[in-house]
């Protein structure tokens, strides 16, 4: 960090958070907090609360937050120091002179640097696409029936046949090789120098959701392999957690999307009208492009190719989205290939028209599983029906369970209650036989998962309680200590608040926030400060909720403690632990 956390503290206190957002969004007071829209999601009601007794924000539609600091940041896309710079300027304040040495300044600024470096390359792409030496490439993209408009709102390029002319073009601007190397742009060769890792190919930048270069894939006109070259992961592209078009498609304000393979199909669609269309750049979709996906969308269409390869990302996807909390549903496109061919085939309406037939993903699922029987013989028939019960069990609310039971009943022409009992069977058998369980790997896994996020809930939980009601250390203290906590951020906040409550008694839940730098880190930190302990629970019921909070982060704590205790007098303490664990009871 660049400043003592006593300035940076203080310049927090000297900005009210009110004051800064008003002054950039229309705020009403609402009881003790203030309501407005959203500036990082588009919606028509307010879902964007400031606490002034907490000096945090947080948006319950799309889930950002943070204090005054992550405001700044995320509004006029700053990182950490910039922001901090800001706000002591806004209330007249003199920053000390940092005592960092410039090798450290040049490497907090080095991420700019990088987006600069790809925002030139990217204006250099644009201009040769309009020079002669572009004509091939310019008619190849006309040649994909692309317009001049789209080309422009994509900021299609074009990398000339020269092998280092970008790099040339850099050096004229000044830049010096050490940045140079971290834009993933040129390669260095101890034999033949240095030269362009792009050339002769139609140039896709890849932008994050704030229009900022991050990346490029580079297409061969025609045949020839790879089809698509794509920059490597650098300081500012991480492939895992940033998704093609999103920042086009965060503009459209439907909250369904569409999720597809590759950047002409992205193109092709928004260019019909389609701009809810993002692709996850030619990698297998992550976690946390779902989590990506979640602050904007509610519904996903999935759109993967027809070919087996895309009904395997698709099903691989399913999941995924599913535990992000987004349902999918499959949009199919036979006989056609992707998207791009789909359109330039039947055009807008009839696209239109698969998008309403998308089929729900189990559905889908269940689709994929029947053509590996077969539905002829009564042996296959068998088969298939104890695979579609085995899958029926992945709905754990039993409700959701017993509609689908009867939906694929009926469907599959079985009668209701043969397939309720072939699923209550395999349940049984699951419950009585744990090795047929831990046997399969993939459920395993999944519970493994479960436990891990419930894990993380009770954490956030209880760090939620702690700040509505501080009492509460009193009655946990002698149980649960900050190291108790083992996930990060819950362990750094929960680190964070003990130490205020012991200096001072109560807490500072922004101060906090200024522990973390990364935007990410302050959206999850807020998350948790604003959500209010369920008034509508009676007073026993919260008792138990936090008897078996606590118990479940103690329980855990111990169980890590024992896998790594090295000593016996250490394995006696757990044990200890354990029997007065078991007794445990904090009554509110
Ligand atoms: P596709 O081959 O379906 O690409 O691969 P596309 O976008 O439809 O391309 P066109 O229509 O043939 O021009 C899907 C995605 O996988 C990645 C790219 O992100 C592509 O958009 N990919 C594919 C690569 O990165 N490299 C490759 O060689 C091929
Ligand atoms: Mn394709």
């Amino acid at each position: 960090m660049f400043y003592p956390e006593e300035i940076i503290e203080e310049i927090r206190q000297r900005n009210d958070i009110v004051d800064v957002i008003s002054s950039y969004i229309k705020l009403k007071k609402t009881g003790s907090n203030y309501v407005g829209l959203c500036p990082f999601h588009n919606e028509k009601s307010p879902s964007f609360s400031v606490s002034p007794n907490r000096q945090m924000y947080h948006c319950f539609g799309c889930g950002v937050g943070g204090n005054v600091i992550t405001f700044v940041m995320e509004y006029e896309n700053f990182n950490f120091v910039e922001a901090v710079k800001y706000l002591a300027d806004r209330c007249g304040m003199q920053l000390p002179e940092t005592q960092v040495s410039e090798e450290v300044r040049r490497n907090a600024n080095l991420k700019n640097r990088i987006l600069e470096v790809n925002k030139e390359a990217a204006k250099y792409y644009v201009y040769q696409l309009r020079t002669p030496v572009g004509k091939q490439a310019l008619e190849y993209l006309e040649g994909r029936e692309l317009s001049k408009e789209t080309i422009t709102k994509f900021g299609l390029g074009y990398s000339n046949k020269y092998s280092d002319d970008l790099y040339q073009y850099m050096k004229s601007k000044g830049y010096e090789d050490s940045l140079l190397k971290e834009t993933g742009l040129f390669s260095w060769d101890e034999k033949h120098g240095v030269y362009d890792k792009f050339w002769n190919r139609v140039m896709y930048p890849i932008m994050d959701i704030n229009s900022k270069v991050i990346g490029f894939g580079g297409r061969v006109m025609g045949e020839g392999k790879p089809k698509y070259l794509n920059s490597p992961e650098t300081k500012v592209f991480d492939k895992s957690r940033n998704l093609y078009g999103l920042n086009l498609a965060r503009q459209s304000r439907s909250r369904t999307y569409i999720l597809c393979e590759g950047y002409m199909d992205v193109i092709s669609m928004h260019q019909a009208g389609f701009s809810n269309a993002v692709a996850s750049l030619g990698t297998a979709f992550t976690g946390l492009q779902a989590n990506l996906l979640k602050r904007y969308a509610d519904e996903i269409l999935l759109l993967y190719d027809s070919d087996g390869a895309g009904v395997k990302a698709a099903l691989r996807a399913i999941p995924i989205l599913k535990e992000a909390g987004l349902p999918a549903r499959v949009v199919r496109l036979k006989p056609y290939k992707d998207p791009d061919e789909f359109i330039k085939a039947l055009g807008h309406d009839e696209f239109q028209k698969r998008l309403d037939d998308a089929i729900n993903s189990f559905y889908f699922e269940i689709e994929v599983l029947e053509q590996q029987f077969d539905l002829t013989d009564p042996e296959g028939k068998t088969k298939f029906y104890n695979a579609v019960a085995k899958k029926l069990l992945t709905f754990t609310e039993k409700i959701e369970r017993t509609n689908y039971i009867e939906a694929i009943a009926e469907k599959y022409h079985i009668v209701k209650e043969d397939l309720e009992k072939l699923v209550n069977r395999y349940g049984a058998q699951m419950i009585a036989n744990p090795e047929r369980r831990s046997g399969n790997e993939q459920n395993r896994e999944k519970m493994l998962r479960q436990k891990e996020s419930s894990l993380k809930t009770s954490q956030k939980i209880l760090i939620t309680w702690l700040l509505d009601d501080v009492s509460l250390f009193h009655k946990i203290e002698n149980i649960l200590s900050p190291e108790d906590f083992r996930e990060e951020p819950y362990k750094t906040v929960a680190e964070l608040m003990f130490q205020q409550y012991k200096e001072a008694g109560e807490l500072q839940p922004a101060k906090i926030l200024n522990q973390f730098e990364s935007k990410e880190e302050h959206n999850e930190v807020a998350s948790m400060f604003s959500q209010n302990m369920n008034d509508e629970l009676t007073l026993q019921e919260k008792e138990r909720m936090l008897n078996e909070t606590v118990c479940q982060i103690k329980k855990d704590s111990l169980d890590f403690r024992n896998r790594n205790a090295t000593d016996i007098q250490e394995l006696q303490q757990i044990v200890k632990e354990q029997a007065e664990l078991q007794k445990l009871h904090i009554s509110l």
